[in-house]
Parts: structure tokens; C-alpha cells; sequence
């Protein structure tokens, strides 16, 4: 049973929260974890001028996905930074690129989920997760989201993303705040959580 962990990250947030994942999908008995980045779609000039290089050579060991791998995993566990409160350009672009999968229901009866990670604490998680629903609904994925069971989402005690649609994480508006141990804990939920119900389903 293998669970792909597919995700674009600028700053390293999303990277962060997708180890978490990883570690949650690897909780599971027999599940295959693997962690990928859809490309890039910026040129180095403009990542500069973002400050996103350095970042991004933190992350040049994850290979790259093709579309295609999205067919050899039972479970995809997508991860995207919100834009506008929508998923971002890069995994717009690479999921643009599953049109001959859609057309030969190649992912269809698959299970996904999608992590995701803003700015401001009210900045567009919910909305770019159920957005990205969207998509998934039409390429045929049973969707997973994180359930209550999960109770860190309950906490009012400090700032916290994470809600029953996804994991997420708050950034900060320049990117200064990680991912707290909470947030993290939401990952690892949804990874063993995905991954358990994938490998119910395909036994
Ligand atoms: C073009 C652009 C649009 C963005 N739109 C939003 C937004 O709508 N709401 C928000 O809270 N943050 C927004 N952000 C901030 C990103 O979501 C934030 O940098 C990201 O979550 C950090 O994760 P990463 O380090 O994994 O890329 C935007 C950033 C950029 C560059």
C-alpha cells in the first residue's frame, strides 16, 4: 500500500508539515511512504527576488512528480501554501497536466487528502483545501479529511491551524513562524490517518 506525499512549498513550511505527514503515514503497518514536489513553474530570478532560493535548495533532494506517479500510489496526501486562498500556481499547473489519467480513470477509487499553509491565521485555509476538493472530486479520489478525533484542533489555548478539512499551518505574514508542535501532531494524524483507511480499502 503506498501513500504518496505530494506538495509545493516556497519558505519550507509545507516541507516541514510534509515530514510530519510522512511520519504518520510510516505509523502504519505495511504502508509505503514517498515524498515528492510538483515543479516549479517560477524561474530562479523571480525565487530570488521572493527569498525563496535558499529554501528551495533545502529541498532539492525530494525528486521531482510526473502525473503518471500519481497512478502507482493507492493513497496521494496533497500539500500546497494558499494563494489567494486558492491552491497555488505549481500544483494548479501539475494537476492542469492529469488530464489523460481524468479521461482513463486512472485515479479513480483512490483516496487523497490536502495540508495546507497561509500567512494569517484567517488567510484562506479552509477555502484552499475545499477548493482543492474540487478537483479531486472530478479526477475520482475519495476524499479524507482530518476528523475531530484529532483533539489538538480543539485547542483555543494558543494560535493553532488545523481544522475537520486538513492539516495547516500559520506562516506569518513574512514567513517567520514554523510549524508548531501541534500543527505537526495534525500532520501526523492525517498521514496515519489516510494511510489507515488506504490500506483498509485496498486489503
Ligand atoms: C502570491 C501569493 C499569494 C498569497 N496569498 C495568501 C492568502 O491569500 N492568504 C494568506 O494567508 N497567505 C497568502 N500567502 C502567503 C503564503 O500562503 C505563505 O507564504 C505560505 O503559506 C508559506 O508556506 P511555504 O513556506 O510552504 O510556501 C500568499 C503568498 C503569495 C506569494
Amino acid at each position: 500500500m503506498k501513500t504518496l506525499i505530494v506538495f509545493y512549498s516556497m519558505y519550507g513550511h509545507i516541507y516541514q508539515m510534509a515530514n510530519a505527514v510522512f511520519e504518520g503515514v510510516r505509523e502504519v503497518e505495511g504502508a509505503e511512504a514517498e515524498m515528492k514536489r510538483v515543479p516549479e513553474t517560477l524561474s530562479q530570478d523571480i525565487l530570488k527576488k521572493m527569498g525563496a532560493v535558499e529554501a528551495q535548495q533545502r529541498m532539492s533532494h525530494i525528486p521531482i512528480c510526473t502525473v503518471n506517479e500519481l497512478a502507482s500510489a493507492d493513497a496521494l496526501i496533497f500539500g500546497t501554501p494558499t494563494r489567494y486562498g486558492n491552491m497555488c500556481g505549481q500544483m494548479r499547473q501539475f494537476l492542469d497536466g492529469a488530464g489523460q489519467l481524468w479521461l482513463n480513470d486512472a485515479l479513480v477509487g483512490k483516496v487523497a487528502s490536502v495540508f495546507t499553509s497561509s500567512g494569517t491565521q484567517h488567510g484562506g485555509q479552509e477555502s484552499t483545501i475545499l477548493s482543492f476538493h474540487t478537483t479531486l472530486l472530478h479526477l475520482g479520489f475519495i476524499i479524507v479529511g482530518l476528523p475531530y478525533s484529532f483533539h489538538g484542533q480543539k485547542r483555543v489555548d494558543e494560535i493553532t491551524g488545523g481544522s475537520p478539512y486538513g492539516a495547516s499551518t500559520i506562516a506569518g505574514g513574512g514567513g517567520e513562524r514554523m510549524p508548531s508542535e501541534n500543527e505537526l501532531a495534525a500532520a501526523r494524524f492525517q498521514g496515519k490517518h489516510v494511510a489507515g483507511i488506504a490500506s483498509r480499502l485496498f486489503k
